[in-house]
């Protein structure tokens, strides 16, 4: 399976970090999501936790990969104030990757991050081939390895039909 594309929105380089430790596992695309909203000092983390909390969505550029012509789509996105940042959601309902198969992450602060998942799934109207939910802990210790590794296992699981 090489047809793989691997998109993340990442404001202090935690989501990127998972990003290119999941390319690593496949021979993948990386597309980061870019937005134009400042996001830096108290406002801007005010202004993004309100975004991840309302469910709003942001001006993004223009993706360069199609999501719809890969095998395989991998999002990812941190939590803002319970739900998936606001610049990801746009790329959901946007781009929804179907028919890619798609697979989520999120890394959050604490460990309440299943919900995101969900919107993130519910967003792209789709199912998805496998999930993972990172926290600071899981980030700072192996655990962060581990899990990375069990979700390539659950994606190639779900992928079989398109290996056969
Ligand atoms: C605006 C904002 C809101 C956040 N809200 C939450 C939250 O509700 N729950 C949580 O566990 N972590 C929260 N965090 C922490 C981030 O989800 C966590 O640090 C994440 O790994 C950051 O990813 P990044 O480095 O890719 O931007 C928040 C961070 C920011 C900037």
């Amino acid at each position: 399976m090489t047809n793989v594309l691997i998109v993340y929105y990442s404001l202090t380089g935690n989501t990127k970090e998972v990003a290119e430790t999941i390319a690593a596992k496949f021979d993948a695309f990386v597309e980061p999501i870019i937005d134009s909203q400042k996001r830096s000092g108290f406002f801007g983390y005010l202004r993004s936790g309100y975004e991840g909390m309302t469910g709003k969505r942001a001006m993004i550029k223009k993706p360069e990969k199609h999501p719809e012509q890969f095998d395989l789509v991998i999002v990812g996105t941190p939590v803002w104030a319970g739900g998936m940042a606001s610049p990801v959601r746009s790329y959901l309902a946007n781009h929804p990757p179907h028919p890619a198969k798609l697979a989520v992450f999120c890394t959050s602060g604490g460990p309440q991050n299943k919900k995101v998942l969900q919107e993130m799934v519910k967003l792209a109207g789709q199912s998805s081939v496998a999930g993972l939910g990172l926290s600071s802990t899981d980030l700072e210790s192996a655990a962060f390895k581990d899990k990375v590794d069990e979700f390539v296992i659950q994606i190639k699981a779900g992928m079989v039909d398109l290996a056969a």
